[in-house]
């Protein structure tokens, strides 16, 4: 919690919600927000337990809505017992939706499947009951390591029916990354398919099961389920593989919900953070499903008629509580999509828009960036030579969406008549804390404008003292809310360390900085942790230096991002190898190997976009890493900075000429 945050707020441009959205919004206009607002504020236990008696179905009511006794470690709804699955299929069905579409998938190729929510309910039921006859019950860990599919949903939607508790992994990580959430998690079941089809190549994913489980440490899986998406070749172990199409065969398609305490843990998914080991993070069943129906409702609007889009992978956190949970839950129709924004071509989200008539749609910062790109080198793939009028409303998750980006795809893909939603939120939080009401709020090009109604957020100094407007600060949410994180998973007392540290008398800690302005709107300046954001993929620079150290010639290492116009930050590495330092041929050569030594023992999205060799880092002379030197090396800016407490300050000479 060093760094400093600057002030760095510029843009002024102010666009009012438009009138046509206002007049049919589910939140309409300032003071139905502000009356929310209020209520929240005013008499929390109040207001929560009215939302969660009102949206979700309790096979046993709650009486005590907070239980703050062992604070951090909060209860909601505590006494109370549901269970998800029931709340996103039976309840829909219950209400006459059974032949409602609940997902469109589109796979990479482009061929539809359209699934019913009586027809997800009945492929729910078999997963689960093919689980449940292979002995599994609530409680158990199950290791999700699927392409994005109608059976990825599914299988979640077992699980959770079952109460057996979901750890997925991004089909994007590599084994040895597998490996570690298999052992940390506890896991006793793995769901995978054969191979996973992106961009009109295939990719096996089975093997990477099978290579993690070799490596050790994994005795307590006793199954490997598989999704045969392709038919491609992989190698069998008969007592312990089994294809999901086999289990669902001859299964019933009904199968009884199990009810669970609204605490039990729904998932565990595993994100970065500030040490080398990734952090699972818990989540509950009735706090964090309430938390992803209602902003379903208030930030996305959620109509009967709306094709809902949201393009995250259920890999990450967005594809959790915006394509699992949230859009099932509130009984929407939505898109499920294999592939990839540029396959076959940049134009593919645009057409599929007009294909589906989506009316909302949801993306991350660096998607349109990139399309932005081939849009503007190709008319054939601009959004204008597509028809997009069925867009109402378009989001934005995961990273700052520079102004420039946002005007971009408020004129080009909204037709300048649709709201921008730009949603700040985090793994822990598990939705939407800080973002536009798209019926009430003024967007601002570049903020993610105001707190949802019962979110404390503020900006405080080291201390916990709120800062003036304007200021720079730690961005916080000083009360507790249903869908926070509630535990890392095995590790109590990092948990508290992480995100509730003393000095801020009990505020949640989000790792960002922040400012607010006079209009209460929001300004998110980046993580305040050694934490990157690639892509909109968090990425911790330790868990990346480990890696690199952990490769038999380097010595020493040291990551930092750096500023990139497509991906946000880039990962930029300083290596110190235990031979010479080598120039020309043989640097670019040993570059490229350290690379592809990341990307194996992390995935792809950790590989270093430069790296950069020197005899030793810039170090005080108490030993420690000068990064903030490294972040302006990396820059190609010039070190401007007094570097009168450095030991070796010739290094950075050497290490600025190593490009
Ligand atoms: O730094 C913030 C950034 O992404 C971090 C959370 O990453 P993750 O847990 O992977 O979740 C991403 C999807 C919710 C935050 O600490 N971030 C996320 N959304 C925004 C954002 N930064 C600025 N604006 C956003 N809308």
């Amino acid at each position: 919690m060093s760094n400093s945050i600057e002030s760095t707020l510029v843009e002024t441009r102010v666009f009012p919600p438009p009138e046509g959205f206002v007049k049919q919004a589910n939140i309409s206009g300032r003071a139905a927000y502000q009356a929310l607002l209020t209520q929240a504020d005013d008499d929390p236990d109040a207001f929560w337990g009215q939302m969660a008696r009102e949206h979700l179905h309790w096979t046993r009511p709650f009486t005590q809505v907070l239980d703050e006794s062992n604070a951090p470690f909060y209860r909601w709804f505590g006494d109370g017992e549901l269970n998800v699955s029931a709340n996103c299929l039976e309840a829909n069905i219950e209400r006459g939706l059974g032949d409602k579409e609940a997902l469109i998938f589109e796979a990479d190729n482009g061929d539809v499947t359209r699934v019913t929510y009586q027809a997800l309910y009945e492929k729910v039921c078999q997963i689960a009951n093919g689980f449940k006859q292979m002995g599994y019950q609530a409680g158990d860990r199950v290791i999700i390591y699927l392409p994005m599919s109608v059976e990825a949903v599914a299988v979640m939607q077992a699980c959770a029916r079952l109460g057996l508790i979901h750890s997925v992994v991004f089909g994007g990580f590599s084994s040895k990354a597998l490996q570690e959430r298999i052992i940390d998690v506890g896991a006793t079941l793995v769901v995978t398919a054969d191979e996973q089809v992106r961009g009109g190549k295939n990719l096996p994913l089975k093997s990477a099961v099978d290579e993690a489980i070799a490596m050790g440490g994994c005795e307590a899986v006793k199954h490997v389920v598989v999704y045969k998406r392709t038919g491609g070749n992989v190698i069998w172990h008969e007592k312990r593989d089994i294809w999901l199409q086999d289990l669902m065969k001859d299964q019933a398609t009904s199968c009884a919900p199990v009810a669970v305490n609204a605490e039990h843990p729904l998932f565990i998914l595993y994100t970065s953070g500030s040490t080398g080991k990734p952090k699972g993070v818990q989540h509950s069943s009735g706090g964090y499903l309430l938390w992803a129906k209602l902003t379903m409702q208030w930030t996305f609007d959620a109509k009967p008629d709306d094709v809902f889009w949201c393009t995250a992978d259920v890999g990450w956190v967005t594809g959790h509580t915006y394509i699992t949970y949230g859009p099932l839950a509130a009984g929407m129709t939505q898109i499920v999509f294999e592939g990839v924004p540029t396959y076959p071509n940049a134009g593919r989200f645009w057409q599929m828009i007009e294909r589906h008539k989506v009316t909302v749609f949801y993306t991350a910062p660096t998607a349109i960036r990139s399309l932005i790109k081939a849009a503007e080198t190709n008319a054939q793939f601009h959004p204008k030579s597509f028809d997009l009028t069925s867009l109402r409303l378009l989001g934005s998750v995961g990273e700052p969406i520079n102004p420039e980006a946002w005007m971009w795809y408020h004129i080009n893909v909204g037709g300048e008549r649709c709201p921008v939603v730009d949603t700040w939120w985090q793994t822990e939080t598990g939705g939407h804390m800080l973002t536009p009401l798209p019926g009430v709020t003024p967007l601002k090009p570049g903020s993610c404008t105001t707190r949802l109604p019962g979110i404390a957020a503020a900006i405080v100094d080291e201390t916990g003292a709120d800062v003036a407007a304007g200021n720079g600060g730690f961005l916080v949410i000083k009360r507790p809310w249903p869908s926070m994180i509630r535990n890392i998973w095995g590790d109590p007392e990092r948990f508290k360390k992480s995100y509730f540290p003393e000095e801020l008398r009990g505020y949640y800690l989000a790792g960002d900085g922040a400012q607010c302005d006079a209009d209460d709107c929001f300004w998110i300046m980046g993580r305040i942790d050694d934490v990157l954001n690639v892509s909109g993929h968090r990425l911790g620079t330790m868990e990346v230096e480990s890696a690199l150290v952990s490769h038999e010639l380097v010595a020493e290492a040291a990551v930092v991002g750096r500023p990139d116009a497509t991906t946000g930050e880039a990962v930029v590495a300083f290596v110190v190898l235990k031979g010479a330092t080598p120039e020309g041929e043989q640097a670019t050569l040993i570059a490229k190997q350290l690379r592809d030594w990341v990307a194996k023992e992390i995935g792809p999205i950790a590989k270093p976009k430069e790296i950069r060799f020197g005899d030793n880092l810039p170090k005080t002379r108490s030993g420690k890493i000068m990064r903030r030197l490294l972040r302006v090396v990396a820059k190609g800016e010039a070190v401007t900075q007094d570097v009168s407490t450095l030991e070796n300050p010739a290094i950075l000479d050497q290490l600025t000429k190593a490009v």
